[in-house]
């Protein structure tokens, strides 16, 4: 069984302040109601995991990092390791996030690294992919995330997978208010469950979970999730409110088996 994750990918909203008020209201509704099939995480920005990781503790709200660096130490200015990400408090991670390829040129060869960095210091990745606009209209779907989950994923084995999630997030439904129909996203999240096994080992795609991530709402939450295939949402704007955040984790619930 595949368990539901609803993710928020804070980016770069809320100061520490504002970030541990929004945190301690979606502990307050987490301990009102447990939510028995879903798993609730949240990226806040670097600066406010240790404060938040006070607001979390010893309670079911998973906590991680918007990215990391590709090496465990050393002169890279401004950037975070996955020790420092662990010793403030945090257990997951996102990589390869549409943001970070497009204006920090992160390519394929960085995104595999991280990954297996991540892996190897038992962060949980939630590892994303997803076509542009262009490529879209150039029917190129498909042959952008296989060859993503190809190279990001290159030399990662089937026990590596269990402590992955993948986001599909179509680039040009992120934070556009233009959502990919659930039938568009259960094609390509179909089609990533067979890029796994070719890439990775028969039978690790049906037991991967894979999220839809590209404006997802409260409104249009349950008609995504409730596809075979769709296993949570990575959420941006929807999460900087406690309210809107957790209608989407009910809709989880709710369409869950
Ligand atoms: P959005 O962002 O929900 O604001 O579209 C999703 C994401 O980028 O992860």
């Amino acid at each position: 069984m595949r368990k539901k994750v609803i993710a928020g990918n804070w980016k770069m909203h809320k100061t520490i302040p504002e970030g541990v008020r929004l945190a301690k209201s979606i502990v307050s509704k987490m301990e009102k109601k447990p939510p028995a099939k879903t798993e609730v995480q949240i990226f806040p920005p670097y600066i406010s995991i240790s404060a938040i990781s006070q607001v979390v503790k010893g309670s079911k709200v998973g906590l991680g990092a918007q990215n990391m660096a590709w090496e465990e130490q050393g002169a890279l200015t401004g950037e975070i390791s996955p020790t420092m990400i662990k010793s403030a408090g945090g257990k997951y991670v996102l990589i390869g996030h549409s943001e970070r390829r497009a204006y920090f040129k992160e390519d394929a060869s960085m995104i595999n690294k991280k990954i297996k960095l991540a892996l190897k210091n038992k962060l949980k990745v939630i590892h994303c992919v997803g076509e542009t606009l262009e490529e879209r209209e150039q029917n190129l779907t498909r042959d952008i995330v296989l060859n993503q989950i190809e190279w990001d994923l290159k030399d990662l084995k089937a026990e590596h997978m269990r402590n992955l999630v993948i986001a599909y997030e179509p680039v040009w439904a992120i934070g556009t208010g233009k959502t990919a129909t659930p039938a568009q996203a259960q094609e390509i999240h179909a089609f990533l469950r067979d890029a796994v096994d070719a890439v990775i080992a028969e039978g690790v795609g049906k037991k991967t979970r894979i999220l839809y991530g590209g404006s997802v709402k409260p409104e249009n939450a349950e008609g995504l999730l409730s596809q075979p295939d769709i296993d949570g949402a990575l959420v941006g704007g929807a999460c900087l409110e406690a309210g809107s955040f957790w209608k989407i984790v009910q809709a989880a619930e709710k369409v869950s088996k």
